[in-house]
């Protein structure tokens, strides 16, 4: 040190001080980093109708406060753990997430980014140390962007588990791993009161109860947070409840609102629930326009009756939303043992009384009554704004909406032709 002159040594003391503060403003940067994966482009506020783009075109969400604020609570943390509610339900991808954005997320943050949390974890006790091993325990996250769900088997249910084959290792008799893809929080309004996939929400007090009861749990839950003030909830619960979404344009095709047609989120707001078949792109039947024909026709399709008997407004029965009028779930299947994927647990659930066995890979609304009959039920969730949000089904095992199409085929019994399942896809895509 002797040899430095002054000037030499205070240069010195600068660089040490710069480097140092840039590195602590650079450690502050990435902990404050906002948590929303919504684009910053938005700058705090999405305009109505503002078209965002998907592998089908371009969605966008219409708020009937004015425009959607990206600013509430809803964007912001309010635990330890860094994640807000837009961690996971952004309103690019139709209030979900996909794999693509988790993947994404992933490299860009080696995988520290707050939604990769070990409470979703393939199984919580895996290392997560390293970028490989983190890799390794999100497979879930970022190969069908599902969430780890599940808990205790509900006390004195009328069936018991008597054997597990989870591939994680984690899931056992006394525990249920449930793989779960966000739920979009949008289109509450004509929605049906059942909240949640298995509608474990519900209090039997109607919508706004669920959607309070559940806001509550996440706060203290997902958030890793303390509980929640009452006014908080209601704020959130009020933005939620005032989003509607859906599919905006598709290429080739323009504006899904355009001469008489009813498509799009505007048109969806001022929609009333009510129950009846879709009649959104009535007025496109016929039309000169080949890509309008063939989503009105795909409309047709999904109100009819197949030649197979069979009918997609039977289930998705309220006018313009596809969620069920009288509130019903439904099994098509999806956590059946056919349609399991090799990633997913499989439970074998046997009936106390008749010693019958059921093997699924999700007990759905099935572990929130404890009865046998309500094992594979899930709630009919809305059909609008789909193409922002693949994969499809509580498990995410359809990658694609002709995945959701062929699935109905395969194991419920449907039957199209190719024309039939394309037209029916096309309209599936403009919803
Ligand atoms: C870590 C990811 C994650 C976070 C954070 C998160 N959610 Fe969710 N959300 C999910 C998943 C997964 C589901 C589906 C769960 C199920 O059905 O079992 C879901 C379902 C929902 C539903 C049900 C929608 C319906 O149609 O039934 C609502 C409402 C909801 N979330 C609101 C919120 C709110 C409000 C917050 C913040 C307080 C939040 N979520 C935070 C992942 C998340
Ligand atoms: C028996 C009632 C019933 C019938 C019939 C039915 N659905 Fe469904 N649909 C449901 C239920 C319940 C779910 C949720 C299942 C799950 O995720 O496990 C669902 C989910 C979906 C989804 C996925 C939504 C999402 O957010 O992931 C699409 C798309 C869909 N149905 C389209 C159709 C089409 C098209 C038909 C006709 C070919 C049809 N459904 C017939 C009850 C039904």
């Amino acid at each position: 040190m002797r040899s430095w002159s002054p000037g030499l040594r205070v240069g010195v003391i600068i660089a040490v001080v710069a480097v140092l503060g840039s590195a602590l403003w650079l450690a502050y940067y990435l902990r404050s980093k906002p948590v929303s994966q919504t684009s910053s482009k938005f700058q705090g506020t999405l305009q109505n109708n503002q078209p965002m783009q998907n592998p089908g075109g371009e969605a966008a969400t219409f708020s009937t406060k004015g425009s959607v604020d990206l600013t509430g609570e809803f964007f912001k943390a309010p635990g330890t753990n860094n994640r807000s509610c837009a961690t996971c339900h952004i309103p690019e991808e139709g209030w979900s997430i996909t794999p693509a954005t988790l993947q994404r997320l992933f490299d860009e943050t080696s995988g520290n980014h707050p939604i990769f949390n070990k409470l979703d974890a393939d199984n919580p006790n895996m290392d997560v140390s390293t970028v490989d091993a983190r890799r390794a325990a999100y497979s879930m996250l970022l190969a069908r962007g599902v969430f780890r769900r599940g808990g205790a088997p509900r006390a004195g249910a009328e069936w018991e588990i008597i054997a597990v084959d989870d591939p994680h290792g984690f899931a056992n008799t006394n525990q249920l791993v449930e793989w779960r893809r966000p739920l979009p929080t949008i289109n509450f309004p004509i929605g049906t009161v059942a909240v949640n996939w298995d509608a474990g929400a519900n209090l039997g007090k109607g919508q706004r109860a669920a959607l309070v009861n559940l806001t509550n749990r996440l706060f203290t839950g997902a958030l890793q947070g303390s509980p929640a003030a009452p006014e908080t909830v209601d704020r959130i619960v009020d933005f939620e409840t005032s989003l509607f979404t859906a599919q905006l344009t598709v290429p080739g095709v323009g504006r899904l609102d355009a001469d008489g047609a009813l498509g799009g989120p505007e048109a969806l707001s001022k929609m009333e629930r009510v129950g009846g078949e879709f009649n959104l792109f009535d007025a496109w039947a016929g039309s000169p326009d080949p890509k309008r024909a063939q989503i009105a026709r795909g409309q047709e399709l999904f109100n009819g009756m197949n030649s197979s008997m069979k009918s997609c407004n039977a289930c998705h029965n309220s006018v313009n939303d596809g969620t069920n009028i009288g509130n019903r779930l439904f099994d098509v299947r999806t956590a059946s043992a056919e349609a399991r994927t090799s990633d997913l647990p499989l439970y074998t659930f046997r009936n106390k009384k008749t010693g019958e066995t059921v093997q699924l890979t999700d007990a759905g609304f099935g572990n929130i009554t404890g009865k046998w009959d309500d094992l594979g039920l899930f709630k009919t969730p809305t059909l609008r704004g789909l193409a922002a949000r693949a994969p499809y089904f509580h498990n995410g095992i359809a990658r694609t909406l002709e995945d959701v199409v062929r699935h109905y085929e395969k194991l419920f019994g449907f039957q199209f032709t190719d024309q039939e399942r394309a037209d029916l896809v096309a309209f599936l895509n403009a919803l």
